[in-house]
């Protein structure tokens, strides 16, 4: 029998439309013999869509059309079991489930989605869910703790400053802060978007400032580095869990300006030809990267170390960036549910897109069985005696 798979996507996130693409590629991609796909487009006000219109990308032109042609759904934990059902008032109480899920799988991006929230939210159904888990999704959408986690075990990472907007300070007095702290030019961005969003480079204290009123309009904090000289940047993806982790081959992806942008990322660099609808598989790039064998080797077992560090699971990508005249490099960050899954770094070392899907699902049901064994090792009902507990409560 075929397993069911609800692959959830969009969300409100500024990466809704990125994971978009991502979705309807990884969809069209599943083994379709093994796999009963089902999609469930979260649209950007949080209702759950569910239809097979949505794995057609010419449809998002016109949202409204394909939500017409979609049905409102929800997730009904039951009995132990998660169901998808429609969730249509009028039919309340009469309804039959569309699909009893065995796993989900969430190609989400950014905030509200892939920082753990959707995690917690399945995990709180009781659905198995492909990729990390709850607390290495919430690590990893804040740079500043994904740093901090990673420099205290020793991991390569650039030195960087936090700065909330909640403590009152003026622009002028952050400037001044950064300045003490750093030489410039330095690089501001947002702790916990994606794609490029809100990122700068400032070269003076004028820069900085707008930068800094820039990075605020999509966060509550900021993260200020020192901007690396000679810039190379190289991502390595890692598939598996704590025991099976092992590196993709490695990339350099290509900008057209000072940062990688929004535009490099999922246009194709503006090249209409290529189109906005391949997601990172677009982005200008060199697989191999150009790289010596030792550095490659190199970056591969720090990727795979920090994923073990922050306790990943299923595919994640690790960025460095690279001084390219001394070889130094850094772990820039660590993208939890990378553009496109990083299916186009497993293929050159043979892994195709589907079977790094069938992993990430197998890996999902296998965590699930280990939660199971260890919740139930310590099962034991305190409210039993609750007779014994005044109204007010008793100390325990
Ligand atoms: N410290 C830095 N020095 C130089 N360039 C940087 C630095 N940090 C980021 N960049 C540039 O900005 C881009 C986006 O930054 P990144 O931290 O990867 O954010 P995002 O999560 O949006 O991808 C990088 O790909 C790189 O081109
Ligand atoms: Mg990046």
């Amino acid at each position: 029998m075929k397993m069911n798979i609800a692959v959830l996507f969009g969300g409100k996130s500024v990466e809704h439309e990125v994971s978009v693409i991502s979705a309807v590629q990884a969809m069209g991609s599943l083994d379709a013999e093994k796999y009963e796909i089902l999609p469930v487009y979260i649209a950007k006000d949080g209702a759950f869509w569910h239809g097979t219109a949505l794995r057609d990308m010419e449809k998002y032109r016109d949202i409204p059309a394909l939500l017409r042609e979609s049905v409102r759904v929800e997730f009904v934990a039951r009995d132990g079991k998660v169901y998808l059902y429609p969730a249509d008032e009028k039919t309340l109480g009469r309804r039959a489930p569309i699909a009893l899920l065995d796993v989900a799988l969430p190609i989400v991006h950014g905030t509200n989605v892939e920082d753990g929230a959707l995690q917690g939210y399945l995990k709180t159904l009781g659905l198995p869910f492909a990729g990390c888990d709850v607390l290495a999704s919430a690590v990893c959408m804040d740079k500043y703790v994904a740093k901090s986690a990673l420099q205290a075990e020793g991991f390569p990472v650039l030195p960087g400053l936090r700065v909330h907007s909640g403590e009152g300070l003026s622009t002028a007095e952050i400037v001044a802060q950064i300045e003490k702290q750093f030489a410039y030019p330095v690089i501001i961005k947002p702790v916990n978007l994606g794609s490029s969003v809100g990122i700068n480079r400032a070269d003076d204290s004028d820069a900085l400032a707008d930068a800094l009123e820039e990075a605020f309009v999509f966060a509550d904090a900021v993260l200020i580095e020192p901007c690396v000289q000679n810039l190379r940047e190289i991502n390595c993806a890692v598939l598996g869990d704590a025991e099976s982790a092992r590196a993709s081959e490695c990339e350099e992806p290509f900008m057209q300006d000072a940062i990688l942008s929004y535009k490099d990322k999922y246009t194709g660099g503006g090249d209409k030809k290529t189109g906005g609808s391949k997601g990172m598989a677009s982005l200008k790039r060199k697989i191999p990267a150009d790289i010596s064998a030792e550095l490659r080797a190199e970056i591969q077992s720090v990727a795979v170390g920090a994923f073990r560090h922050l306790d990943a699971g299923g595919v994640a990508r690790i960025d460095f960036l690279m001084d390219g005249a001394t070889g130094e490099f850094w772990i820039n960050e660590f993208n939890t549910i990378p553009g496109s899954l990083a299916f186009y770094l497993w293929e050159p070392i043979g892994l195709p897109y589907s079977k790094v899907l069938d992993e990430m699902i197998a890996l999902a049901l296998k965590r699930a069985r280990h939660q199971a064994e260890l919740t139930t090792s310590f099962d034991t009902n305190i409210l039993a005696s609750a007779g014994s507990f005044g109204a007010k409560g008793k100390k325990c």
